[in-house]
């Protein structure tokens, strides 16, 4: 269920109006409601529950502590991708051995934090990688969990940018190199042998590849478990897709879990899943403020203060986000909605048929909690918005809108 509806013709998050939270709290805003993800979360777990998998919540979709806390107060762990994200997530709470961490490129610095933290495993993507973790774990007198990260070349079909399990992609070791890396590993001393880890891409509309996926893993799998003791873990990813817009089907976790248990069971092997977007993306909004109506001989547009640098999805990947306005209107427009960057590439909808806005009015942009304002960034010198998390009738800041003072703290000007 949305957590946000009209209610008497306002949008509400929950059971708060968006108009008093907007008026409250400025624009741009994100807003989050807490029992959407905190139901996502349960529906994917109720799913799966055959196999009772580790859910190990892919932070990169959504990284605020309040979000990170609510997920892991429900049991949820962290997929991490980075030393930053290894440290919101001890932050936020989550006990590091249920912390997973990939990531192509993972520097001394930040293995040597993940091995301090004594994290559950490493998801490692190259034989270099697998020897720089042995390395680093022998000088500290500690041991690196691994998983290797098997690229299976199975075709996810979503956007080339966010497709990572083709033979073509930077991610993980080639299934024809995974039993040499698998090898490479066993030789190490500071290394345990703990899994298999693969993530094919996102988002995924059909539990197709990833069955395809499991196919292939199998074989590997099942040598590995037989004859590597310590060999316990198989961790499917994340990827799993959301509706963008009102004739999109979500992927439903019954037709995922219909797909992949039969596979999981048979292998007997502890399943960890890595879902970010499936549990964020529909629990937040980006609200904005109609600052003009622009017409010009060719088009209509709404020039709004929310801009590709709050929510970088529609230019980047082309990807549609439903705009509504937070006042219900039954007339309608056709028109781009643009923010003030100085380019033509900061748009969140073009030539798209919109409820009619006026000057003042306020609109939000659907599904922006997943990938929204992680990928945010200050360019034009504008500070990121603001997050509010929503519960029922409460509401908290969660993070507080950026000033000008924050956006030159650290800069220096030489004397010369
Ligand atoms: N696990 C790994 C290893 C990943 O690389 C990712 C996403 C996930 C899990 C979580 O995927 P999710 O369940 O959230 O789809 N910025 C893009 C998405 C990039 C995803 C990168 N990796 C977007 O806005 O669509």
């Amino acid at each position: 269920m949305s957590a946000f509806t009209y209610r008497g013709g306002v949008l509400h998050a929950e059971d708060v109006s968006v108009e008093t939270l907007a008026e409250e709290q400025g624009t741009p805003l994100y807003i989050y409601s807490r029992s959407h993800l905190i139901e996502q979360y349960k529906a994917l777990a109720a799913a799966m529950k055959p196999v009772k998998p580790s859910i190990y919540f892919a932070i990169k979709s959504n990284s605020n502590l309040a979000v990170i806390r609510t997920l892991a107060d429900q049991g949820a762990g962290a997929d991490v991708v980075s030393g930053g994200e290894l440290y919101r997530a001890r932050q936020a709470g989550v006990p590091a051995d249920r912390i997973v961490f990939a990531g192509v490129g993972k520097t001394a610095e930040e293995i040597d934090y993940a091995l301090r933290e004594d994290i559950k495993f490493f998801t490692v993507e190259s034989e270099p990688e697998l020897e720089r973790i042995a390395g680093r774990a022998k000088a500290m007198g500690r041991i690196g969990r691994v998983a290797i990260r098997v690229n299976p070349d199975v075709d996810p079909h979503t956007h080339k940018y966010t497709s990572t399990g083709k033979a073509e992609n930077k991610f993980g070791v080639d299934l024809t190199r995974a039993e040499r890396a698998y090898e490479l590993a066993l030789r190490q001393d500071g290394l345990e042998v703990a899994g298999l880890h693969m993530h094919l891409g996102s988002p995924i509309m059909s539990p197709t590849p990833y069955a395809e996926a499991l196919e292939k893993v199998k074989p590997l799998c099942e040598s590995l478990k037989r004859e590597v003791e310590t060999f316990r873990h198989l961790d499917i990813g994340g990827g799993l897709g959301i509706s963008y817009s009102p004739d999109q089907a979500p992927l439903n976790p019954r037709d995922f879990a219909a797909a992949v248990l039969p596979a999981l069971h048979d292998l007997g092997l502890k399943v960890g899943m890595e879902p970010g977007r499936f549990i964020t993306g529909n629990a937040g909004i980006l609200v904005t403020r109609v600052q003009y109506i622009k017409d010009n001989p060719f088009k209509k547009f709404v020039i709004v203060d929310a801009a590709m640098n709050d929510l970088l999805r529609p230019p980047l990947y082309d990807a549609h986000h439903e705009i509504v306005p937070v006042r219900q209107t039954e007339e309608t427009f056709f028109g781009d909605v643009v923010g003030p960057i100085c380019e033509s590439g900061d748009f969140m909808a073009q030539g798209r048929e919109l409820s009619a806005v006026d000057q003042g009015d306020l609109m939000a942009i659907l599904s922006a909690g997943a990938y929204g304002f992680v990928m945010a960034s200050n360019y034009n010198t504008r500070g990121r918005a603001a997050e509010v998390m929503v519960s029922g009738d409460r509401v908290e800041v969660v993070r507080e809108r950026e000033t000008w003072e924050d956006l030159v703290r650290g800069e220096r000007m030489p004397e010369w």
